[in-house]
């Protein structure tokens, strides 16, 4: 059954030190364990340990062999007598039959482990929960010359080679001073090549750095040393933060659930968030590397030197590592672009997920499977809580803050409301109602209304907030709402007065501004200084002024959006729509010679289908996409000159990663896409002619995402070559799969069937599965063809996929939860399809729990 939140209690049995020795081999390996156990506490509880998958081959206790144990479910249970005792057990694994990629398991012929959130347990039995940290010390024992590199936790401690009569075999000890949950754990066997680095800390300690792949892979590695020598240098200098172990080593695996791991001195990332070259990575790529290099390294110290102490409080680590990445990366370049990056990943993922059957709070109340928790809600959600924080704290009162949680939490698992306190304490600001933010889930609605009475030179702004109802939680109360709020007037353009931050923290409230004697416009929740949906009543008139005058360029951004949503919306609505204020703002910011080439690129994109979607009760994925479509079509064809403009005059020359080059090749792309949706006759032929002359991934994927979407036989010929080019490639290859999944094409819906019998295409690796299935349910009009074939494409799909990994069938599952939003036909498609999924025999739990939900 679920397991509640408030459930939690103590462990009875405390883990002070573990010596864990592998005797590795791909089809069977040897582990034992031997744990010194102290009773926590006076009670009479044996001792349980969990285990997933394997069989206790011996138990001892004390060093004699003890047969009293019993199993009970997932547990080892053992009766023990004493206050202290050791306990040892043996199992033996298997990694290459591992599909699931939780626990230890091959990839490409080596060996590695994921533990996070539970996968400890199916390596050997222990306490697999947050809060019991234990001191590792590991032995590995391994084939020497299939398995040279033998790597683990902590500081290596020694080496050699086994006796004779073991045959080639070798063996390394690692030993990690600082103790850590079992989900921290890891271990790498494998025949790895290494990019050697160092960092000198602040107090003058060198740290060896290691960046492991196979060899042929050495050269693309050199972009995530440099941003891992980065983030240690911008966590002393903006958080205080030191690295505290000897090495620090980084390792590429391909076959991974997720994104990457923060294992202690250890993390073993996704490959694609470790190699990089101009040739096979895009901008996207490399920003999104540096990224989770930071972010994995942040852990060290939000996540864990203060670790978890249930895994209800997984955002305490989740959101605030986010949060600390974000900043890193707005350091690293436009601040203002990354900021508008990060809003539109909240609102494609995090918002639906608030809105539909699977919302939860930032701080859950129980969960089937933690696995399914790993969501948008704790890292995203959870990421702009903090940042609320931060705000309404400002940066000396946050930073005293974090130093006081880093101070009087390190080297324990923390809760939520732990950090919340220190919040409070090192500030002096009361944070009781901010609270609510971490228990109610739902994404809040604030309704916005600026009236002007000249004659006083008075304003009046009326704000009232509403939290929808989410399945659990039907009547919310009012929460804090940080907004940043300036006027500007509406003749002269000037700001009519300072930024001001409200706390809106009432169902309603009205704030008076005097001496505004022109006519004002309202600017507000600038930076996006609150996660929530403003509904305003401005005109189109004054979004169109605001962005081409606002100076948070987020904001002009915003009422950029907030235009063109209303624009699409209502030709959606009224089957046909006025495009000129959308028309005469984007002109505008196209011939703003002021403004920055990426931030320009990020405005004049139109909303995604989906986020359209989002806006109406009933979604009708044809009329959005052609509403979209011919709003796109418009702006190509009446700017069309100043498209051509952005594509000629943009820079190009050799490949540099450099946020200038980026804007650069950025707004080209988005060039290049406006001239094909003009039906110009020669855009096939300019993204022909990029496709072929690029000297690097950013450009050949842009062009081939606009050839991909059209019918033109350079269509055809760029994928063919593109394919070919790259063909072993599998993160390059995974764009191609990708690619055409997301194709705007009437026709896409028959191609992903095909491609998914492709003899590249394969289930059992995570980013294949997704660069297909992941982005096909991302493909709003695709995948919601009226005929139901995506459901039951998707449907059969995550069927196959869940025998093989659950939790990546599970991650898949939410663009079938959408049916409460569509139609009586489709939304009866839908459900038939999830019912399908519940009905399956020996269905995981992962799955179990998002379909089951996604039905209720
Ligand atoms: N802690 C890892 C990170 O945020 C991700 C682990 C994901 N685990 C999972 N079971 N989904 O970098
Ligand atoms: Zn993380």
């Amino acid at each position: 059954g679920p397991i509640s939140r408030h459930d939690y209690r103590p462990p009875a049995w405390l883990v002070p030190d573990t010596r864990l020795v592998f005797a590795l081999d791909a089809a069977a390996t040897r582990v034992t364990a031997t744990l010194s156990v102290t009773r926590n506490g006076e009670h009479g509880e044996p001792l349980r340990l969990h285990g997933a998958g394997q069989e206790p081959l011996a138990v001892r206790v004390d060093g004699v062999a003890v047969n009293d144990w019993r199993i009970e479910g997932e547990q080892l249970v053992v009766p023990l007598t004493g206050a202290t005792h050791s306990v040892e057990t043996e199992v033996v694994i298997a990694p290459e039959r591992n599909t699931q990629l939780m626990g230890l398991y091959a990839s490409g012929g080596n060996l590695c482990t994921q533990c996070e959130a539970e996968g400890f347990r199916r390596i050997t039995y222990f306490p697999d929960r947050p809060d019991v940290l234990s001191r590792y010390r590991v032995r590995l024992e391994a084939d020497k010359v299939r398995y040279p590199v033998l790597l683990a936790n902590g500081d290596p401690v020694d080496a050699g080679d086994m006796p004779g009569e073991s045959g080639g075999r070798h063996w390394a000890e690692w030993d990690d001073p600082f103790p850590k949950p079992s989900y921290l754990f890891a271990l790498v066997a494998g025949d790895l090549a290494v990019n050697r680095g160092t960092f000198t800390t602040a107090s003058g300690r060198t740290v060896a750095l290691g960046i492991w792949v196979r060899a042929t892979d050495i050269e693309k590695t050199h972009h995530a040393l440099h941003a891992l020598k980065l983030s240690m240098a911008w966590d002393e200098r903006v958080y205080g933060r030191e690295y505290d172990l000897d090495v620090f080593n980084v390792v590429a695996v391909d076959d991974f659930n997720f994104g990457a791991m923060e294992n202690k001195g250890l993390n073993i990332f996704n490959s694609r968030y470790i190699l990089a070259d101009p040739d096979t990575a895009t901008d996207y790529d490399y920003d999104g590397i540096a990224a989770v290099v930071a972010h994995e390294y942040f852990h060290n110290w939000s996540g864990n030197r203060i670790t978890c102490r249930d895994w209800f409080q997984l955002s305490l680590k989740e959101g605030f590592t986010v949060y600390r990445d974000q900043g890193f990366s707005a350091d690293q370049g436009s601040a203002a672009v990354k900021r508008i990056e990060d809003v539109r990943g909240l609102r494609a993922a995090q918002f639906p997920e608030d809105a539909g059957p699977l919302a939860h709070p930032v701080r859950p109340e129980s969960y089937l499977e933690i696995s399914n928790f790993y969501t948008a809600t704790i890292y995203n959600k959870g990421a702009e809580l903090i940042r609320m924080i931060a705000t309404i704290l400002g940066p000396q009162g946050f930073r005293a803050g974090t130093d006081l949680y880093f101070d009087r939490f390190d080297g324990t698992a923390a809760t939520c409301e732990d950090f919340v306190a220190c919040m409070e304490d090192a500030s002096g600001r009361d944070l009781a109602q901010f609270r609510l933010w971490y228990s109610q889930a739902g994404t809040p609605r604030v309704a916005a209304s600026l009236a002007h009475e000249a004659g006083e030179g008075r304003a009046t702004l009326r704000l009232a907030q509403h939290v929808p109802g989410t399945p659990g939680q039907p009547d919310k109360q009012p929460m804090v709402l940080p907004l940043k709020i300036k006027l500007f007037g509406g003749e002269t353009g000037r700001a009519l007065g300072e930024e001001q931050l409200v706390l809106l923290d009432q169902a309603a409230s009205t704030i008076v501004f005097d001496g505004i004697t022109e006519r004002p416009v309202l600017s507000i929740n600038r930076g996006f200084s609150a996660p929530v949906i403003i509904e305003s009543d401005r005109s189109a008139a004054e979004l169109g002024f605001l962005s081409a005058h606002d100076d948070d360029p987020f904001a002009r951004y915003e009422a950029m959006q907030q235009l063109m949503l209303d624009t699409l919306v209502a030709a959606v609505i009224e089957g046909d729509g006025d495009h000129a204020a959308v028309v005469t703002a984007v002109a505008n910011t196209l011939a703003d010679r002021a403004l920055d080439p990426a931030f320009v690129a990020e405005a004049v994109l139109l909303p995604s289908e989906s986020f359209v979607g989002d806006q109406l009760a009933l979604v009708d994925p044809d009329a959005i996409h052609r509403a979209r479509e011919a709003l796109r079509r418009d702006l190509g064809m009446r700017l069309a000159d100043q498209w051509r403009d952005a594509y000629e005059q943009a820079p190009t020359g050799p490949y540099v990663y450099s946020p200038a080059a980026k804007g650069h090749r950025r707004l080209r792309s988005v060039a290049l896409s406006y001239i094909a949706a003009s039906g110009a006759a020669d855009a096939a032929t300019i993204a022909f002619r990029q496709f072929e002359a690029a000297d690097n991934m950013t450009d050949r994927q842009g062009a081939l995402n606009t050839l991909a979407n059209g019918y033109a036989d350079e269509r055809e010929a760029a994928l063919d070559i593109f394919y070919n080019r790259y063909a072993g490639n599998g993160l390059v290859i995974d764009k191609w799969f990708q690619t055409q999944a997301l194709s705007s094409r009437d026709d896409t819906g028959r191609l992903v069937a095909e491609l998914a019998r492709h003899p590249d295409f394969t289930l059992a690796n995570p980013n294949r599965a997704r660069s297909l299935i992941g982005a096909y349910g991302a493909n709003q009009r695709a995948f919601n063809a009226a005929d139901g074939s995506g459901y039951r494409f998707l449907a059969d799909q995550l069927i196959a996929l869940d025998k093989l990994n659950p939790q990546t069938a599970a991650k898949l599952l939410p663009p079938l939860g959408r049916w409460r939003r569509f139609d009586e036909k489709r939304s009866a498609l839908m459900r038939a399809e999830l019912q399908r999924i519940v009905a399956t025999p020996g269905l995981s739990r992962d799955l179990f729990e998002q379909a089951s939900k996604s039905l209720a």
